[in-house]
């Protein structure tokens, strides 16, 4: 019965404590290489955020962040103390613009930014152009706090000629080519953002992860622990933002992570194959994927939908990540949001055997992505001696966000990971990053020249 199925799929997508310790330990080694020497998987890289903000930084702020899914561009005021206001305008971005030559990436970027602001601030040549913070959510090792080098691109997008190339640089042509008028100071990961904006306010945020179509975190390291740095001599105290770019932990080697058929399906299939592995079991992007593949195999075998025409959900990613938030929070005994998925996307007669099936399998996937969230989390927090204080992780993305349970699952698997002492590890939906993150950075990086670093 399907319910048999049902226990061969949860022994493949639970993670017992003990392995979840296991992924923990080779995980903190990973991050500790990271800081040690260029070029690691897991590349650990220094943003060039020197600190904390004080909080007390003010002032109009343009902000654009091309994340995986949409472009934001965003005017933010700060006004101290904690408090903002952000106005902002959203673009989803289409299949053809990710794979698209990669200029013109940047093209659209400059292009949805010099509307904005002619639509929202009348500016004339007279008034003084506001400082802009780009964030750019993909690995970019940076020298400079406006200067970033794709290392490689994540989240399925391939644009040509940006890889190996300055995207701060490739984004200003663009603003000048459009006449745009701003001046790029900061150019940021969407989680150096999120930690930035959820410490502005609270100061208890030590760590910033997003769950979303990608999957990633950053957290504030001292210089004296970043070896790779030792050339440009800084005091050893000094603190430096870092973005982990923890999607690539595992990739190429795959010795650590419990990788089932399903997710190996997913790895070759992709335009990066063997990257990016943990990711690719986590976020958004994939999750309903892994869902799909389970319920193809099924089909496959005979045990599904015999005698349906199944070729809509034979398509690769016909399944979003949302349809199976939509399933595990359906409130009805009947199933009746499954029945209505099934039908509406892929006109599939459903049982409600097979409903509950369905549901169950999203819970597996979906608890699995978030303990494994965790054990980033508790790598993070056991490098840095964070579990005895306690400390607060700024969360944000689609998944964090929308999908049920997710940070419920991460603060359960942080007590079987630590026990109770996981309970000092509280993950809370973080202040947005990419707008009010990318304006408080610009703020600091102001203060920082005008003091003459
Ligand atoms: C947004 C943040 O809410 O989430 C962005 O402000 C981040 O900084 C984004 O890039 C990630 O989520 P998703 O689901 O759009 O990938
Ligand atoms: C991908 C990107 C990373 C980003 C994350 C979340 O992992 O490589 O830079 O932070 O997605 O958007």
């Amino acid at each position: 019965t399907i319910a048999d199925h049902l226990r061969k799929y949860e022994a493949l997508f639970t993670l017992s404590p003990q392995r979840m310790r296991m992924i923990v330990h080779a995980f903190e080694e990973t991050l500790d290489k990271g800081l040690q020497k260029d070029g690691e998987i897991v590349p650990m890289i220094p943003t060039f955020v020197f600190g904390y903000p004080s909080g007390k930084e003010t002032g109009e702020y343009l902000a654009v962040d091309l994340g995986g899914t949409n472009l934001r561009v965003c005017l933010v005021t700060l006004h101290g103390e904690g408090r903002f206001e952000v106005t902002q305008t959203k673009y989803r971005l289409t299949e053809e613009q990710k794979q698209d030559e990669g200029q013109k990436l940047f093209d659209f970027c400059a292009e949805c930014l010099g509307s904005f602001i002619t639509d929202n601030l009348g500016r004339t040549e007279k008034d003084e152009e506001l400082p802009l913070g780009f964030t750019f959510s993909y690995p970019c090792s940076q020298e400079r706090i406006e200067h970033g080098e794709l290392i490689r691109w994540t989240k399925g997008f391939g644009a040509p000629n940006v890889e190996g190339h300055d995207v701060g640089a490739m984004f200003e042509k663009s603003l000048k080519k459009f006449n745009v008028r701003c001046k790029m100071t900061a150019l940021i990961n969407d989680t150096t953002g999120t930690l930035i904006a959820s410490n502005y306010v609270d100061p208890n945020t030590k760590i910033a992860c997003i769950f979303g179509t990608g999957c990633n975190a950053a957290y504030m390291e001292q210089a004296g622990n970043i070896p790779k740095m030792d050339e440009l001599g800084l005091a050893p105290e000094q603190d430096m933002a870092i973005n982990c770019e923890w999607g690539a932990f595992d990739s190429f080697d795959h010795q650590h992570l419990p990788r089932t058929k399903f997710d190996i399906i997913i790895d070759e299939s992709s335009n990066k194959p063997g990257e990016q592995s943990f990711e690719k079991m986590i976020a958004g992007l994939y999750l309903g994927e892994v869902f799909r593949l389970v319920l193809t195999e099924l089909i496959e075998s005979g045990h599904m939908f015999l005698g349906q025409n199944t070729y809509k959900l034979e398509k690769a990613y016909a399944v979003d990540t949302a349809f199976l938030s939509l399933m595990e929070s359906d409130p009805t005994d009947e199933l009746l949001t499954v029945i209505g998925v099934f039908s509406y996307f892929f006109g599939l007669e459903t049982t409600l055997e097979e409903r509950v099936f369905f549901r169950d399998l999203a819970k597996l996937i979906g608890r699995r992505a978030a303990r494994l969230s965790a054990c980033g989390i508790a790598a993070i927090v056991s490098k840095k001696g964070y579990l005895e204080e306690g400390c607060a992780v700024g969360a944000d993305g689609s998944l964090y966000n929308k999908y049920p349970g997710f940070a419920d699952r991460i603060h359960e698997a942080l007590v079987d990971i630590f026990g109770e002492k996981g309970k000092n590890i509280v993950t809370h939906h973080a202040e947005d990053g990419s707008g009010v993150g990318s304006a408080i950075i610009a703020a600091m990086t102001k203060s920082r020249k005008d003091a003459g670093h």
